[in-house]
């Protein structure tokens, strides 16, 4: 085993292990109101929740359960989102895929160019053969990247979440190795 995860190159960005180093700028992701408006918890609040959230990283990484990259656009200098396999079943070949982007970088191809390069290597280098998305009926712009390349909605999971006193339901979508095509 080596001793972090790969360096993935992608089209015009690069996904990059995490390290404390990059505390505030992942603090800056998922404090953002817009980025977690459909997400499983609230915005963080303190820096703090940044900092635990790269321990949790580290020992999922460790212990083989989740691998959550950085998202580096070429020549940005810094992250600015992550992409994540995390429910990983070694036995059953399967993931679940999850990835978020600082509201002030969407629109511009980054999370495509991520998540495509995240399923390359699960799919190439991992050896997986399903992978799985967990999103809510109304968050089009997640729908519309995993459709985009080639993830199947597969059904409706009915009040699945509790955020904030609100209830959630959840699209389950799922893409096949053998259904899927190099971009
Ligand atoms: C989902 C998210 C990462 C998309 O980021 P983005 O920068 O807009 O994505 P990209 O620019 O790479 O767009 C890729 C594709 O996504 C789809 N897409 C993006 N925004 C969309 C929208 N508002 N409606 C429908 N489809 C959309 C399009 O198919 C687009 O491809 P195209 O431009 O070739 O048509 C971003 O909106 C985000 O971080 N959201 C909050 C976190 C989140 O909800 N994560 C998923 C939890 S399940």
């Amino acid at each position: 085993m080596s001793d972090a995860l790969p360096a993935l190159a992608g089209r015009g960005i690069r996904l990059r292990p995490l390290t404390q180093a990059d505390a505030a700028d992942l603090f800056d992701v998922f404090s953002d109101p817009r980025v977690m408006r459909y997400w499983s918890r609230e915005p963080f609040r303190h820096l703090d929740e940044a900092r635990r959230l790269v321990e949790d990283i580290e020992a999922g990484w460790r212990g083989d359960t989740l691998y959550q990259w950085g998202i580096e656009p070429d020549g940005a200098g810094r992250i600015v989102g992550t992409t994540t396999l995390f429910q990983i079943s070694t036995a059953h070949r399967r993931a679940e895929i999850g990835f978020a982007l600082g509201s002030a970088w969407w629109g511009r191809g980054f999370a495509r160019a991520a998540v495509e390069r995240l399923i390359a290597h699960a799919f190439e280098t991992q050896g997986l053969g399903r992978l799985e998305a967990d999103v809510d009926p109304r968050n089009a712009a997640s729908l519309g990247l995993l459709e985009r390349l080639g993830f199947r909605r597969e059904g409706l999971l009915r009040e699945r979440y509790r955020v904030a006193g609100e209830v959630q339901d959840s699209v389950i979508l799922g893409l096949l190795r053998t259904q899927w095509t190099p971009p």
